[in-house]
């Protein structure tokens, strides 16, 4: 079991009045509801705090950097600390890089514009890209490296191997020696991995999750991230299985297995390598949607069942604003990890990002995350009742134009239009 050092949270506003429910030693607690300050006129409200402290980890802010080409090696790690990304998860390192063989092209992309112009915004990118080829010595070397120039910064490491324990161990063993922060482990790559039963093979198979991710929870010593695959039907399903099973957090979502589109004119598919493709992970904008589904459906499973004590969400999926990021935080992550938004924008894009999630903020006068974090599942109900619900609205709307039945239905909020219902003229 991966051991936790919770790092407190302080209530940054003291003259908020709400009430803090969660267990204090969890460094988790938030509060009962969404906050609207009053803030006395002329008193300019107080700037929003983006910091978080997620499993004893405190970054600056909730911006992580997706595990893919944005954490590939020292040069690109080292641009996203210097730029100000909340923490960096590495590009998922195994044992053998040998046996990781890359193609190019390797990636294909998907614009808005429905005549296939080269100018559409794009919207959609799919990879059949592994994960790292440089040889873990390498990526090791500069993981140390990194956590030497940067210790107080958050370095997680993406690891992946074949169903082995020992495997598993050394792996875990070799890696914890750099001083990285966190795991994250990938049981989630849709391409090229599950054919050696490593990745989305693992994620998508209960049984074998439960096993491995004993494995990896007897031996970590470092807070534990399960990567999830949204390919599969109950994403919840794989989710509760790793957190029985010890991890500390769940990440979601790796990319959906997709086709990304075939040349009418030569009838081959996308990306074409030597005249053949094979089907790879779709990301970016077009995956948001689906990604705030599955995070949602964790976020209620982990609600439920897991009372969110101590236990962190990282939402992943075409993040690239502000806007974005706080609906993942109002489905209940504690962090939000970009990939693709990386590749398209540049490192810089963590500053729009911030500002933007600031000003949300401001806006609602939340002073921290934990202020909204969650703020919106309570609007998520069963269609059965939205049925219900609006019928119960209806009937009340038709009462109200019918005029009071009797003098007891007086409200005070509808005392105007109840008298208006009334009146004849
Ligand atoms: C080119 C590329 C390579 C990726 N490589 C990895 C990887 O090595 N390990 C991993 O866990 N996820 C990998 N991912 C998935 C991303 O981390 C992320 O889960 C997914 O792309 C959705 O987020 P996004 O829309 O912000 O990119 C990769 C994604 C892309 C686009």
């Amino acid at each position: 079991m991966a051991s936790l050092n919770f790092t407190q949270i302080r209530n940054k506003n003291p003259i908020s009045e709400l009430t803090l429910t969660r267990s204090q030693t969890t460094g988790l607690a938030r509060r009962t509801r969404v906050g609207f300050k009053v803030v006395a006129a002329g008193e300019s409200p107080v700037e929003p705090d983006l910091s978080v402290t997620v499993n004893g980890l405190h970054m600056p802010n909730p911006f992580v950097i997706g595990s893919g080409p944005p954490g590939t090696n020292y040069t690109v790690m080292k641009r996203a600390f210097d730029e100000g990304w909340g923490a960096v998860i590495a590009k998922t390192v195994s044992l053998d890089a040998a046996k990781v063989i890359n193609v190019t092209p390797r990636y294909a992309r998907l614009r808005a514009d429905s005549n296939g112009s080269a100018k559409g915004q794009i919207i959609g990118w799919e990879n059949i890209e592994l994960i790292s080829d440089r040889p873990l010595e390498t990526m090791l070397k500069e993981f140390k490296q990194l956590k030497e120039e940067y210790p107080d910064r958050i370095l997680i490491a993406s690891i992946m191997e074949e169903y082995n324990k020992d495997a598993w161990e050394e792996l875990i063993d070799r890696v914890e020696q750099t001083g990285v922060d966190a795991f994250e482990i990938n049981f989630s790559c849709p391409h090229g991995m599950p054919e050696r039963r490593m990745g989305a093979a693992v994620g998508q198979d209960c049984a074998l999750l439960e096993e491995v991710c004993g494995w990896i929870n007897a031996k970590a010593t470092i807070p534990v991230w399960a990567k999830m695959t949204p390919n599969i039907t109950d994403i919840a399903q794989p989710a509760r299985v790793a957190l029985k099973s010890g991890c500390e957090g769940i990440a979601a979502i790796n990319t959906i297995m997709s086709v990304m589109g075939i040349d009418l004119k030569t009838l081959r598919p996308e990306p074409c390598v030597e005249g053949y493709s094979t089907p790879g992970g779709y990301s970016s904008k077009a995956v948001h949607p689906i990604a705030l589904g599955k995070v949602l459906s964790i976020a209620k499973m982990m609600k439920a069942e897991f009372n969110d004590a101590g236990y962190s969400l990282s939402g992943i999926g075409g993040v690239e604003t502000g806007g974005d990021a706080a609906e993942f935080i109002l489905l209940g992550a504690n962090s939000v990890q970009v990939c693709t938004g990386v590749m398209m924008h540049g490192y810089g894009l963590v500053k729009k990002l911030c500002a933007e999630l600031k000003d949300f903020m401001k806006l609602h006068n939340f002073s921290s995350i934990e202020d909204f974090r969650g703020a919106s599942l309570p609007y998520f109900t069963t269609h059965t009742d939205l049925v219900r619900r609006q019928r119960e609205a209806i009937e009340q709307r038709k009462a109200v134009k019918k005029g009071l039945q009797s003098d007891k239905d007086w409200t005070g909020d509808g005392f105007v239009k109840e008298t208006e219902s009334m009146v004849s003229n």
